[in-house]
């Protein structure tokens, strides 16, 4: 099958053919028809889990996608025929979606697409849709600690993450103030922010200060490292969160200042995947694919990711 794999850690990702996979008594072999570009792939190239999940090569980059089961073992979930979408995790296998045949295992987050839905916005959703809920949810936006109208920055909002984030605190009642550049402005208006502020045009801190001169009770931080993270946190009011994705932030230091830091960490599940998805489906949520593009681009759409030079979802066609 035409794959985009690796050899070794760190090597550039490359076009290779390798055997079609078998599903073991338990899992089902997925035709993939679309998969999710997430800057999860290039880091994982990059060796960022080799510390806690052991690499099998050739390895197939990719952990989102979605497509047809056409073969399952006795005990599959999922039978020949189903269509289905998720987070297809092979690192230790190596298998993953960027992929004719992918492997969906009992401990995927693997459920049938809803019906409706394209392959493509499926392929799109699930790392972006489930972290964005789960940001949304650690920085107490529609539950205690974030009332209604209560403000959130959310830092890297253009992206595959921050788009439905953005709808997501709106939609729930907060004020949220997102970065982007001019040309995004209007987009971000459009999911629902209040304000945005142009990350390409100077100090981010001031920015905010200018429109909220009390500073926010959350921020979502999808880029900074830690050193921006620090100088973003003056911005909190005691009793604040500051969600990082990236692992920049130092809870015990934030504590002393009365914020709770959070360096997100969680596990894909269908249950959360489904809530995803009847977000999405309720309009409260939006996945939109930014670009469709060939297998063959792969190599090349992974390297705008790493350069942050990508904007919204990439979605692979197979
Ligand atoms: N911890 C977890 O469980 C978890 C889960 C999912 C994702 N993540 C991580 O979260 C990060 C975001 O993921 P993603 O899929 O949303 O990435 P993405 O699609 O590549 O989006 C990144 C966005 O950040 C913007 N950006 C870059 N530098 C910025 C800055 N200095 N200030 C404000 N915005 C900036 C970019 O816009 P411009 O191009 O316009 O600058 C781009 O739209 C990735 O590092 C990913 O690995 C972690």
């Amino acid at each position: 099958m035409r794959t985009i794999a690796i050899n070794e850690i760190g090597a550039t990702p490359a076009a290779m053919n390798l055997p079609d996979p078998e599903p073991g008594p338990a899992q089902s072999r997925v035709k993939i028809i679309a998969a999710g570009l997430n800057p999860l792939d290039w880091k994982i190239a990059d060796g960022a889990l080799k510390d806690s999940v052991p690499y099998t090569f050739p390895l197939v980059l990719g952990v989102d996608g979605a497509g047809v089961v056409d073969a399952a073992g006795p005990d599959a979930r999922f039978g020949v025929g189903e269509q289905v979408f998720g987070r297809f995790f092979g690192v230790s296998r190596g298998v993953g979606t960027y992929a004719e045949y992918a492997i969906a295992t009992e401990d995927d987050a693997v459920i049938p697409i809803p019906e409706g839905m394209l392959y493509t916005k499926a392929a799109a959703l699930p790392t972006a849709g489930m972290t964005a809920l789960k940001v949304v949810e650690e920085a107490g936006v529609g539950q205690a600690g974030v009332e209604d109208g209560k403000s959130v920055l959310i830092v890297g909002a253009t992206g595959g993450v921050g788009r439905p984030a953005v709808r997501l605190a709106a939609s729930r009642g907060a004020t949220v103030i997102a970065t982007a550049r001019p040309n995004s402005a209007a987009a971000m208006r459009e999911l629902g922010a209040a304000e945005t502020i142009d990350h390409g045009r100077g100090d981010l801190r001031e920015q905010v200060r200018a429109v909220r001169r009390d500073g926010v009770d959350a921020i979502i931080d999808l880029v900074s490292d830690r050193t921006a993270a620090e100088r973003l946190a003056a911005l909190l009011r005691p009793g604040g969160v500051y969600v990082s994705t990236v692992w920049a932030v130092n809870p015990d230091a934030l504590e002393a200042q009365e914020i709770r830091g959070v360096n997100l960490d969680y596990t894909p599940t269908t249950d959360l995947l489904q809530r995803a998805v009847e977000l999405v489906e309720a309009g409260d949520m939006r996945i939109e694919v930014e670009e469709e593009i060939p297998l063959k681009e792969a190599p090349a759409a992974l390297t705008r990711s790493r350069t942050g030079t990508s904007s919204g979802k990439t979605v692979i066609r197979l």
